[in-house]
């Protein structure tokens, strides 16, 4: 088989972690005699720095035909981030429909947790997060800017399509895994988006018997993805609650720089997108010092998305060797001094 994959590696760390991955996932591809062929755009804010926009016109038509997307992270010191993710990365996941976003937070053996007495194979969860509407879906405005009566109005939208289509895949995936569905919701402050939720939850969860359903307030999760998050196996949350969620997720399974996530359009219609959950992280670019791992995880998801399951298994496999070995290379988020490259040759060496 062969695919042709996009990338776009974007600002900051994006780059680095994206272009250093790339030859990885060709090696691991060509030994299961898949060909990959990726076209990368450079779009992005150095980009709007020199043009006014993140993207061609017609950008999202000209990735349209691929197979998938393969991102590294967007965000610019010298851009407000209003400006750089409306103009790149939240219209690529609202027009491919990219409905269903999936995080896994795996504390791998070998990865210290901050969390006190807990160790590699402990904690093992994936949230849903539904990715196109919710609080992102960026209804309202901005009234009497400056003077005193200015109002800032952020209208939050839940359509039942949705709604059931981010329940209905957290619910497919906790019939796959432990039967345990955590649905996140703020309904006691709010009385229609999160109420009408908790409303589809209850008539979506008649077609999945077998999955048992909790359900919990967002502050109260919030404290126990740090307390018990053993006890959680697919939780799924609206587009802000999941963003939050999962990079409580990620620090809770030792870092940032481990986590992967899919923005997955369901359908097939669109090709669906994959990135690390980490932004461009300024604090460290340029140091040549990001974690791979979470960009290589999100490429093992890819792989996974268009059927080469394989190939994804060679990857989760090398990254959990890796991580497992004790002399092995150690990231500095990580507590150890090993650079980008550095990791990719010691993934590469395991493959
Ligand atoms: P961030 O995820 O970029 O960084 C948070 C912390 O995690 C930093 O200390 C950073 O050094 C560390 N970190 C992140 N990825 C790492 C890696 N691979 N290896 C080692 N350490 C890593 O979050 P932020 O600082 O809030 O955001 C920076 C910019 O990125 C902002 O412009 C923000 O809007 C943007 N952002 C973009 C995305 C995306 O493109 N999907 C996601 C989150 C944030
Ligand atoms: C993420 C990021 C984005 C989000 C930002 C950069 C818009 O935080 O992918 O987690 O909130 O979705
Ligand atoms: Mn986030």
């Amino acid at each position: 088989m062969s695919y042709e994959i996009t990338t776009i590696p974007g600002d900051g760390i994006g780059p680095e972690v994206v272009d250093a991955t790339l030859p990885l996932f060709e090696e691991v591809a060509g030994n299961h005699g898949v060909e990959i062929e990726f076209t990368r755009y450079d779009w992005g804010s150095d980009r709007y720095l020199e043009e006014g926009t993140m993207m061609p016109e017609d950008g999202l038509d000209r990735i349209e035909g691929s197979d998938a997307i393969l991102l590294g992270a967007v965000g610019h010191p010298e851009v407000p981030d209003h400006v750089t993710l409306h103009g790149l990365l939240l219209p690529i996941r609202k027009e491919f429909n990219q409905q269903v976003c999936e995080r896994p937070s795996i504390l791998f053996d070998g990865v210290e947790s901050p969390l006190k007495g807990y160790e590699g194979g402990d904690v093992d969860f994936v949230v849903f997060r539904e990715n196109t509407e919710g609080e992102y879906a960026d209804v309202g405005g901005r009234e009497h800017i400056g003077f005193d009566h200015e109002i800032a109005v952020q209208s939050s939208v839940f359509t039942r399509q949705g709604t059931e289509a981010i329940l209905r895949a957290a619910f497919e995936a906790a019939e796959e895994r432990e039967g345990h569905l955590t649905s996140i919701t703020k309904s006691n402050a709010q009385a229609y988006s999160m109420v009408f939720w908790d409303d589809v939850v209850e008539e979506v969860r008649e077609d999945y018997p077998d999955v048992e359903v909790e359900s919990l307030l967002v502050d109260a999760a919030s404290m126990d993805f740090i307390r018990r998050p053993e006890e959680f196996d697919v939780v799924v949350a609206s587009n802000l609650f999941g963003d939050i969620l999962t990079d409580i997720g990620a620090i809770v399974t030792g870092s940032m720089g481990l986590a992967p996530s899919g923005n997955v359009n369901r359908s097939g219609e669109y090709p669906s997108m994959f990135e690390p959950v980490h932004g461009s992280a300024p604090d460290i670019t340029g140091q040549g010092v990001a974690n791979p791992i979470a960009t290589v995880l999100s490429g093992a998801m890819l792989f996974e998305n268009v059927g080469e399951e394989e190939v994804s298994a060679d990857l989760w496999s090398a990254v959990r060797e890796l991580l497992a070995d004790e002399s092995a290379p150690t990231p500095p988020d990580l507590g150890g001094s090993a650079g980008t490259e550095e990791m990719v040759a010691a993934l590469s060496d395991r493959l």
